[in-house]
């Protein structure tokens, strides 16, 4: 059975959408995966770059680096991947569980979206709780918070917990969806990676986005290996033509 046909025999049942993604979705934004071919972390190290360690040492360079990042991340829209996601939430109950720091899934319209491992578009500040939403460049390099101490930009590192609501939020919606939509992620970072393991022990329909196979795709009912921005609008137009057959 192909997923239009899987689809189509459980289409009265899926109320409820849940997409897992990550950065092969914003790929063809033009915004660099971690693992993928040009991935960033295939040229530079993690451990240097995205842990409190490295920034404590280092804030100065930890923040060019991630400056770079905002200023790709500002000159860059969603694509037809986001969008279709976006589109599909006219029809379904649509939650979108991402690992990207991005916000492209927000500009691009989806109103239920949970960001794992936080945005790099809000700051913070290291020791205070001034938290702010900036997309301007800084006056001051690296930027400083009213109380004189470092800010940081508000994404999860390495060795860091991810943010409390946003976690147990995303483990309900995981083990409540109907049909689990896994794209553009290697699924290699924990606990990420166990969200389909959850959405599968509760019965969901899992089926992944992805030109490449990942280690979890033998878990999956459908891994399809093609591009998001591709796929994804092929994929909502088939669910409007199997519900107006309803
Ligand atoms: P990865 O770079 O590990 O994986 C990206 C995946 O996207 C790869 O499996 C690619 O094959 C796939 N891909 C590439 N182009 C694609 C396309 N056009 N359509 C669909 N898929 C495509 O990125 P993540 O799994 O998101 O965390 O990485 C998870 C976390 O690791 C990130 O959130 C980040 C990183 O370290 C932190 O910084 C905490
Ligand atoms: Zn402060």
């Amino acid at each position: 059975m192909n997923w239009i046909e899987k689809i189509e025999d459980n289409f009265s049942l899926i109320k409820k959408i849940v997409f897992v993604t990550g950065a092969g979705i914003s790929h063809e934004s033009g915004i660099p995966t971690f693992r993928g071919k040009d991935g960033l972390w295939r040229n530079h190290d993690a451990m240097k770059l995205a842990t409190i360690d490295a920034f404590n040492e280092n804030p100065q360079f930890v923040w060019e680096w991630y400056n770079e990042r905002r200023k790709n991340i500002f000159e860059s829209f969603p694509n037809k991947g986001h969008q279709a996601i976006a589109e599909l939430q006219e029809l379904f109950d649509v939650v979108v569980l991402t690992q990207n720091v991005d916000g492209l899934h927000k500009k691009a319209g989806s109103r239920n979206v949970y960001e794992l491992h936080g945005d790099i578009i809000t700051l913070r500040c290291t020791n205070c709780d001034f938290i702010e939403e900036n997309f301007s460049e800084f006056s001051e390099f690296p930027p400083k918070c009213r109380c004189g101490s470092i800010l940081r930009p508000n994404v999860v590192w390495f060795g860091e917990s991810l943010p409390q609501q946003v976690w147990r939020n995303s483990i309900i919606h995981a083990s409540e969806s109907d049909l689990m939509i896994i794209v553009g992620t290697s699924l290699v970072v924990s606990p990420a990676n166990t969200l389909p393991l959850i959405a599968k022990e509760n019965g969901s329909i899992l089926m992944e986005i992805n030109p490449e196979k990942t280690e979890m795709s033998a878990e999956m009912d459908f891994s399809i290996q093609e591009k998001s921005a591709k796929f994804l609008p092929e994929f909502v137009n088939e669910l409007k033509k199997i519900k107006s057959r309803k």
